[in-house]
């Protein structure tokens, strides 16, 4: 089956971005999310983010017309009833993807796949919400989805090599690079690499080895990162490095390699958590 038009389902942060990567290589998209306000701001954000690639003279502006039209916003669950293809980026909660799968399932054609970009839950349980769990598969982007360039497509237990091959290639027409998680399993490969490299700094920090600045420093210089570790949670948010640390030491057989170390979880219920708050690990006030 060859896929012309993708069903995005959320229009949020993720959506609305996934939405653009798909525009930009030529299919037609229909996004829906549960109400007009939500479609309508994810539209004037693909609007303001593709009008700045005309600025930066990245695209030329029949170019980004030509995106924007090719995205057509929805509210009602049946608009996306004849898409070749789901990518499903609602809130981060097993119950309501589950309920969502179940109505997609009913909803599309058998032999669609249905993708989740989610980043913590597990695919394997997500597809016990449908008959087809041969098709269900995780399609994990990065934000911003538009600039990054890894995609993680997970297998469920039940996920079958079609699904993977089909979605594989799907990323790469979407001129990104997949790589495949062969078992479903807590964090994937990159925020599994990323917490892991987290904790060992904050290890180093409270043992006195080096401090703060010179540890991102190190990372920087000493490994090309383009940011060290507390810039980074500092960046991503500390709430939810403590939240994604506490997971994988619950659901990784309660390593304590994952148990998350004393100094992030007392910023944590200090209210310190990061740039949004204008402290973390470091003070952004200044
Ligand atoms: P978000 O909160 O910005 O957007 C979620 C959207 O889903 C909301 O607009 C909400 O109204 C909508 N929604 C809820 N139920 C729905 C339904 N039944 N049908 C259609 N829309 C529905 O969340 P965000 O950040 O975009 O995350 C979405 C998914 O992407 C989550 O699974 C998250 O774990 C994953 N993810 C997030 C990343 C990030 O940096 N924000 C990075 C990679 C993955």
């Amino acid at each position: 089956m060859e896929i012309k038009t993708i069903g995005i389902l959320g229009a949020g942060t993720m959506g609305s971005q996934i939405a653009q990567v798909a525009a930009q290589s030529g299919y037609n998209v229909v996004i829906r999310d549960v109400e007009d306000r939500i479609v309508e701001n994810a539209m004037k954000s693909i609007d303001g983010f593709q009008s700045k690639s005309v600025e930066k003279g990245k695209i030329t502006e029949e170019e980004k017309n030509a995106i924007v039209a090719r995205i057509m916003p929805a509210t009602r669950m049946g608009a996306v009833k004849d898409v070749d293809f789901i990518i499903e980026a609602v809130v981060e909660d097993i119950a309501v993807k589950k309920k969502l799968f179940a109505e997609l399932d009913e909803l599309t054609r058998q032999e669609v796949v249905l993708a989740s970009n989610t980043s913590s839950l597990s695919l394997t349980e997500l597809a016990t919400a449908v008959k087809r769990q041969d098709k269900v598969v995780g399609m994990h982007f990065f934000n911003p989805a538009q600039l990054m360039r890894l995609v993680e497509v997970v297998r469920g237990l039940n996920t079958c090599n079609d699904t993977v091959e089909i979605s594989m290639d799907l990323v790469r027409k979407f001129r990104k690079e997949p790589i495949e998680v062969r078992i479903d399993s807590p964090g994937f490969v990159v925020n599994r690499m990323m917490i892991a490299s987290n904790i060992e700094a904050i290890r180093l920090y409270e043992q006195g080895i080096a401090s703060k600045e010179d540890i991102d420093k190190a990372t920087k210089l000493g490994l090309n990162y383009p940011m060290g570790p507390f810039e980074l949670m500092d960046y991503t948010g500390l709430d939810i490095n403590y939240y994604v640390m506490n997971g994988f030491y619950h659901n990784l057989q309660k390593e304590l390699k994952w148990d998350p170390p004393l100094s992030i979880k007392n910023l944590v219920k200090a209210g310190m958590l990061g740039k949004k708050t204008g402290c973390g690990w470091y003070d952004h006030k200044k």
